[in-house]
């Protein structure tokens, strides 16, 4: 299984902010709470666009199944949605619980924890429900740098600190 990928994707879903021809690296393992999930939309004009959720690994970013300092890349983009939802959007990004404080929480905390020193985290949040000043506080250091894209999405990206440098956010 992909024994020398050095890069972690948590929650791949079905991999669409991947280039075309990054949706299957060998030095990436995609990973995601559901497998075998296939989601279809169909157009006003008939036709039917289609994404599917397979990941290589199933796992919970909140005890993921990878040992201590594994990756030297690690793709954070969780559910950010929190309220229910009719049709695909759900569907195709999931959808927080009650405890999402606490999960994302220990999502950043296992995230860093599969990253060796001085490894990359890469996360990704929409404000659409939730602003990013509830979730700021959870992250686990401060970010190195970050950026907006569309009206609501950011990025951000993180160093796990090799020995010294970093601090909370
Ligand atoms: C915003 S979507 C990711 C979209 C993906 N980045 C893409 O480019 O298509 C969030 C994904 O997190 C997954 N997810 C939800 N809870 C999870 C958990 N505890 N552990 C791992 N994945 C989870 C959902 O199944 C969903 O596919």
């Amino acid at each position: 299984m992909k024994e020398a990928a050095d890069i972690l994707d948590v929650c791949c879903g079905p991999r669409m902010f991947w280039d075309r021809e990054s949706k299957d690296r060998a030095d990436t393992v995609y990973m995601d709470a559901r497998k075998g999930v296939r989601i279809e939309y169909e157009h006003a004009n008939g036709t039917v666009s289609a994404w599917e959720v397979e990941p290589d690994v199933v796992g919970d970013f909140r005890a993921i199944p990878f040992p201590d300092g594994r990756f030297a890349l690690v793709v954070f983009d969780p559910p950010h949605l929190i309220r229910a939802h009719s049709g695909i959007i759900t569907e195709k990004y999931g959808r927080l619980g009650p405890g999402w404080k606490a999960d994302l929480a220990a999502g950043f905390s296992e995230c860093f924890r599969v990253l060796r020193p001085g490894g990359f985290l890469n996360f990704k949040w929409s404000e659409s429900e939730i602003p990013l000043r509830e979730v700021t506080p959870l992250f686990p250091v401060r970010p190195m740098y970050s950026g907006k894209s569309g009206r609501t999405s950011s990025w951000f990206m993180f160093r796990k600190p090799s020995g010294g440098e970093g601090g909370r956010a």
